[in-house]
């Protein structure tokens, strides 16, 4: 597939997709959470510059523009922009500074003018690892020297983990889709079922860490976003559960970079530092 088409291919996918409201839901609240308590973890002080490429329907753009920060939004789906213009308007004290069509592998912004840049879908959609790594030098580029980059990927394992808990493991439509996750990381979803994702690579928690290396980054951690919470048979009794749901982000954030279980995860976080 070449890079028109992939990009048709994520744009029909999100068609049907609503990410507007996906991280309100079961475990996705759980990545909201944590990716949340990421980023600051590591975000400097606002006012500061934060260019979200792949900012999707603006949820964590919007949270972070209304901490102060000026946020940039691309995304290369005409409905999430517009689903993010709409999510801006409602903070008229603090709204995006920019909501636009693009690309993180071609960014608008002139060098060293970022604080920070969010690539929080764009290194699991880009297949090709030229591509990625692509997209992780025009962050280095866009960034000023001492800027953050937060980069999430999809763990090599989670279609295997997600297919056994969920109950779709013998489907027979799945089993070569969870074959070649587990051979190369290639994600390929011929079939019309959108429970099976669309084209992606699935990262192996090193080769995440060896991709930002390569684009001269600092890696500064390496974690487990969700860990194995995003398991967990009873996940919306436990998260409704005030103590239970601390009991759950103390238990992944002390093993979010356990090495013997950092692929157990749905999604891992690199950040790194220019
Ligand atoms: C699952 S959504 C995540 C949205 C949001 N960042 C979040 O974490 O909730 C992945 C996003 O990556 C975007 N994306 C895919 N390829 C991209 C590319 N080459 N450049 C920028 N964004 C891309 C998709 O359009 C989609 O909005």
């Amino acid at each position: 597939m070449n890079g028109a088409d992939s990009q048709k291919e994520i744009v029909h996918y999100y068609a049907d997709a609503d990410e507007a409201a996906r991280l309100r839901q079961g475990w996705f609240r759980l990545e909201h959470a944590r990716t949340q308590e990421l980023i600051l973890r590591h975000l400097p002080p606002s006012p500061a510059v934060v260019i979200d490429a792949g900012g999707g329907a603006g949820v964590y753009a919007c949270w972070l523009a209304a901490r102060g920060y000026e946020v940039h939004l691309l995304d290369p789906v005409p409905k999430h922009v517009e689903q993010a213009r709409a999510a801006s308007a409602l903070q008229p004290e603090h709204p995006l500074a920019s909501a636009e069509v693009g690309d993180a592998r071609r960014l608008t912004q002139g060098d060293s003018s970022a604080d920070a840049v969010l690539l929080l879908g764009p290194l699991y959609h880009l297949i090709e690892k030229e591509d990625r790594l692509r997209c992780l030098r025009e962050a280095h580029r866009v960034l000023r020297p001492g800027g953050i980059v937060w980069g999430a990927a999809i763990s090599r394992f989670a279609s295997l983990f997600d297919s056994l808990s969920s109950g779709f493991f013998a489907d027979p439509a799945f089993a070569p889709i969870v074959a070649r996750d587990l051979e190369d990381g290639q994600h390929r979803n011929p079939t019309d079922n959108p429970i099976y994702f669309t084209d992606a690579y699935f990262h192996k928690p090193g080769e995440l860490s060896r991709e930002f290396l390569s684009a001269e980054f600092k890696v500064l951690e390496l974690v487990g976003i969700e860990g194995p919470g995003w398991l967990a048979r009873d996940f919306d009794r436990l998260w409704n559960d005030p103590t239970q749901r601390e009991r759950l982000l103390a238990a992944v954030r002390k093993i979010e970079k356990e090495p013997s279980v950092l692929g157990a995860t749905s999604h891992l976080m690199a950040i790194g530092r220019k």
